[in-house]
């Protein structure tokens, strides 16, 4: 594999510079390293911003709904509010982040599928844009904290429209056996009924997530005409027209520099034409659309750098270089066998044509990133580079073996900025007396 290769999978600045050395945002990831430490999560902040300008552009600043899940820290929101996009939060902790790192809780949607009484009334007081409904119980519930509410609170209704989208078994939500929404049709159009005579409701839309990590475009059009053909069952039979479709995050990214995810703007075009074309077809109006991409907009745009320690060589078997950081800081391969590209930040352009197994140091043997890594031949010492880790890296790490989580550093021009700093072992016990 060779730079070109790299280039394909690792942040839009990066590059090889003078010193030889892997370079992000104009910063020299060993240097990066020197002042931050190892494990570091960096991210490039003019590759995240230009991705969110390029699904506002397609899509128009309200309708993006980042998806926090992906990657949510306090200090992030202020890229999130400049560039002028909305927010997917699931939990009252991301609705808590978010509106304490001063991001406008208008235009926050709040998901999950068992959303308690007390997020309920804490998304209510924070003045959530509006709240996607899951189930019949959470309509329920609903009711019951928006009864003191004097205006009817939005709401869209999660359905799942039966799509296939082809991805890990984990990741699939559009089909019909599945934890998340209410089946389309008629058990659906029971719940718009019940929302529409809800005093203190007002549903303003329909929602469906397919899938995560989704490479083939085609089923979200598919999923969008299924959705927009509801629409007007909904309109037929109750005289409603509802204004939103949100259909959801789901575009895939490259973890391998073959991979070839659909572009952006290509997977907008899906979905927009397939939305306008439905609409028109079967008469109804045509609605706005919004999405809630995560790992298309953050995914490609964050690396995490590692220092190797011990090389064990299987001698005909295979040769193990453990790093310092392991599945307390990224999970994905070990939950769901993803697989990632590896580049050596010490010497990015010499020849990657060794095989290593690259382990975590963590106490399971289970803790292994990818058996089959080329990388250089490697050192005691040595920083490599794991691409494209934005998405569901830092967002899903933990404290297993008591390790404390990596600081998160977001590089430009030539600067690091520490978004989350470096956990101490006090930080691990901090709560517990
Ligand atoms: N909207 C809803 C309702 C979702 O459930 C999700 C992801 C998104 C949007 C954002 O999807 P994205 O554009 O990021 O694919 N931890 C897994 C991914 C779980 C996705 C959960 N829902 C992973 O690491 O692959």
């Amino acid at each position: 594999m060779s730079w070109d290769g790299f280039a394909r999978v690792l942040p839009a600045t990066a590059r090889v510079n003078e010193a030889g050395h892997l370079e992000v945002g104009g910063c020299d990831a060993l240097e990066l390293v020197r002042e931050h430490g190892t494990p570091l999560y960096v991210l490039d902040e003019s590759d995240v911003r230009d991705r969110m300008r390029r699904y506002r552009d397609a899509f128009g600043g309200e309708n993006v709904h980042y998806g926090a899940k992906a990657f949510l820290t306090r200090s992030f929101v202020p890229i999130l509010t400049s560039e002028g996009i909305a927010l997917d939060c699931a939990t009252g902790g991301e609705i808590y982040t978010a509106v304490t790192g001063g991001f406008p809780a208008e235009r926050i949607l709040f998901h999950g599928n068992n959303k308690s009484a007390d997020e309920l009334t804490e998304a209510l007081d924070a003045g959530v844009g509006a709240i996607v409904i899951d189930n019949l119980n959470e309509l329920e519930r609903l009711e019951r904290v928006a009864g003191s509410q004097e205006v009817g609170v939005p709401i869209l209704l999660r359905v799942t429209p039966g799509i296939e989208a082809h991805t890990h078994e984990y990741l699939k939500t559009g089909i019909e056996d599945t934890k998340f929404g209410v089946p389309i049709g008629d058990a659906a159009l029971e719940v718009v009924r019940r929302a529409a005579r809800a005093p203190h409701i007002e549903i303003v839309g329909l929602h469906a997530h397919i899938g995560s990590q989704v490479f083939d475009i085609e089923p979200f059009g598919e999923a969008a005409r299924v959705m927009v053909r509801f629409l007007a069952r909904v309109r037929e039979a109750t005289g409603l027209e509802l204004p939103v479709l949100d259909l959801g995050g789901g575009l895939g990214i490259a973890y391998e520099p073959d991979d070839t995810p659909a572009t952006i703007e290509d997977y907008a075009k899906v979905v927009l034409d397939a939305v306008r074309t439905e609409a028109e077809r079967v008469g109804t109006p045509v609605p706005a659309v919004k999405v809630e991409p995560g790992r298309s907009i953050v995914g490609p745009t964050m690396l995490t750098l590692y220092q190797v320690g011990a090389l064990k060589d299987i001698p005909g078997v295979r040769t193990y270089a453990a790093v310092d950081g392991g599945m307390s800081d990224q999970i994905r391969p070990a939950l769901y066998g993803a697989t990632y590209t590896f580049v050596s930040a010490s010497r990015p352009d010499t020849p990657h044509d060794t095989t290593y197994a690259v382990a975590g140091r963590l106490c399971e043997s289970g803790d292994v990133f990818r058996r089959d890594a080329m990388l250089p031949r490697l050192e005691d010492g040595d920083i490599v580079a794991m691409a494209a880790t934005g998405a569901y890296g830092y967002a899903m790490a933990s404290n297993y073996n008591r390790e404390p989580r990596p600081a998160v550093v977001s590089v430009a021009d030539g600067h690091a900025r520490v978004l989350a700093r470096r956990e101490s072992y006090e930080d691990l016990v901090r709560l517990e007396g």
